[in-house]
């Protein structure tokens, strides 16, 4: 046990929609755009406990296909804290024992991003304490069209490897176990819908700026009392 929540099996995997940043800042009249800077010190906490805990894989979602949509100067700022944040979390990572990987599109990238997060995944290739994924520019719809279309013309039937390849993860990982969005509403905005398939969902009001370790204690302590039967009828 550490701090009441026993360590997890250590195949778990945990998905975290970081929702809220702007309304956050809105309530504070503050520009959106210092939302999602305060939603880095959640981001740190969130991963160290995370370690703590001993989960396996983390995945949050950073930035959707979806929130190109946003004004051009949001997604800027959005954009200069990723290549800002992606080498000082991943000298973290470093220091941690934690694989730092990015899954989604890449094309789309600006290239200060794209080339920190190819140096993050370089010189975290090893780490093992826990393996944390970022989603950006990502959609699970695209993901899926992509991957049923080559698996439709290799015709080989390797689903779950056309669908890594389409987002470019870069080793399978397991399903989603837990999923979490903060920021009050319900929904899974095109985040890793085959992956979550029999994930246990859990909805928390607070804003991603407000979420810390305490947070995801609460969580993982919801997902323990949760009964998950995979369409079985319990045993006992
Ligand atoms: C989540 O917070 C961060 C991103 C989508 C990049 P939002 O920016 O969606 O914040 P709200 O939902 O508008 O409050
Ligand atoms: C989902 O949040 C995307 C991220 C947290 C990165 P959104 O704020 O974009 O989702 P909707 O628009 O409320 O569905
Ligand atoms: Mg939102």
């Amino acid at each position: 046990m550490i701090n009441g929540i026993s360590t997890m099996a250590d195949s778990l995997h945990v998905a975290i929609i970081m929702d809220g940043n702007g309304r956050w800042a809105n309530e504070r009249n503050l520009p959106r755009s210092a939302g999602h800077h305060a939603g880095i010190r959640s981001l740190r906490e969130t991963v160290e406990v995370a370690v703590q805990r001993q989960i396996h894989t983390l995945t949050l979602y950073a930035f959707s296909s979806d929130n190109w949509q946003r004004p051009h100067s949001e997604v800027q700022a959005l954009m200069r804290i990723l290549a800002a944040q992606l080498p000082a979390q991943a000298a973290h990572c470093v220091r941690q024992n934690i694989r730092l990987s990015v899954i989604g599109r890449r094309d789309r990238l600006p290239a200060p991003v794209l080339q920190a997060l190819i140096r993050a995944e370089a010189r975290t290739i090893h780490g093992s304490a826990l393996h944390l994924r970022l989603a950006l520019d990502y959609s699970a719809r695209d993901s899926l069209t992509r991957a049923a279309e080559h698996v439709g013309s290799n015709g080989n039937g390797d689903f779950m490897h056309a669908l890594m390849r389409a987002y470019n993860a870069d080793c399978p990982v397991p399903d989603v176990d837990l999923l979490i969005r903060t920021g009050g509403e319900q929904r899974l905005s095109d985040f890793l819908l085959w992956e979550c398939a029999y994930a246990e969902l859990y909805f928390t009001a607070e804003y991603w700026p407000d979420f810390n370790g305490m947070k995801l204690d609460e969580a993982l302590a919801a997902f323990q009392k949760r009964q998950r039967r995979y369409g079985a009828v319990p045993v006992g």
